[in-house]
């Protein structure tokens, strides 16, 4: 089977009734990075960092897959499927598919702030202050903040080396390292980008300029007429 690799953004959760971070009316618009999501935010008020991710957690419960996450799982049907999110929500999983790498974390998960090893499933949608780690440390959400390395990279990196074909939906490319993933993919590799935005890239991309539902049902149809 071909490989078709994924690379999602906030735009992907969005039909869910997910906001997105830097379109009008996104999170950033809202929130202050620097207050809520930093090492800096967390050492300075860590119960403000708590209070935004557990609001982020109790929608995410009364959220659901949309159109395009229930699309990507069926192409499994036809291609080897490798999701790689930036997104921190469960939707690509709930929606069925079974390759989904993580890069910037997962809300519905705790980690240890002495042992980075040490990640929790969280029931709930609350993760409070006193809720220790097995080492007696203070639980922190298991998401990759503002200025903070993102371990996934290399395993990221390494798949999209293989890929037959690369696909982008729903990121505004700004946040790095994940938007240099586009540059390890083999020369030559068809790259479709679905974004309702115009999004600028170095690399040759074939644009389906439509909301991820419907763009990725365009992409299904593209991909299955030409046969890959
Ligand atoms: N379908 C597809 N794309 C959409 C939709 C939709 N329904 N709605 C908006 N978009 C597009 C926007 O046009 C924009 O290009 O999704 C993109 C969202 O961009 P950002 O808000 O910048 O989100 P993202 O690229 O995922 O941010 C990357 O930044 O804040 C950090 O850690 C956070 O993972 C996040 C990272």
């Amino acid at each position: 089977m071909k490989k078709l690799v994924v690379l999602s953004g906030a735009g992907m959760s969005a039909e869910s009734g997910i906001r997105t971070f830097r379109d009008m009316g996104g999170l950033w618009e809202e929130y202050d990075v620097m207050e809520v999501a930093s090492p800096q935010a967390w050492n300075r008020d860590p119960e403000l960092v708590q209070r935004f991710y557990n609001e982020r957690r109790k929608q995410l419960i009364e959220s659901k897959p949309n159109k395009g996450h229930e699309g990507l799982a069926k192409l499994e049907k036809y291609f080897d499927v490798e999701i790689i999110t930036q997104n921190i929500d469960d939707l690509h999983e709930r929606a069925g598919n079974s390759k989904v790498l993580h890069l910037h974390g997962e809300l519905k998960k705790a980690r240890s702030t002495v042992d980075d090893s040490l990640i929790y499933p969280l029931d709930g949608w609350e993760l409070k202050m006193g809720d220790k780690c097995e080492k007696g440390s203070q639980l922190r959400p298991h998401v990759v903040w503002l200025g903070e390395p993102v371990p996934m990279i290399l395993k990221a990196a390494e798949i999209c080396e293989q890929a037959d074909i690369f696909v982008v939906v729903g990121t505004s490319l700004n946040v790095y390292p994940a938007a240099g993933l586009i540059d390890y993919i083999p020369f030559g590799t068809p790259i479709y980008l679905i974004d309702p935005a115009d999004i600028s890239s170095h690399k040759n991309f074939t644009h389906i300029k439509a909301k991820a539902g419907k763009g990725i049902m365009e992409l299904q149809k593209e991909l299955l007429e030409n046969s890959f």
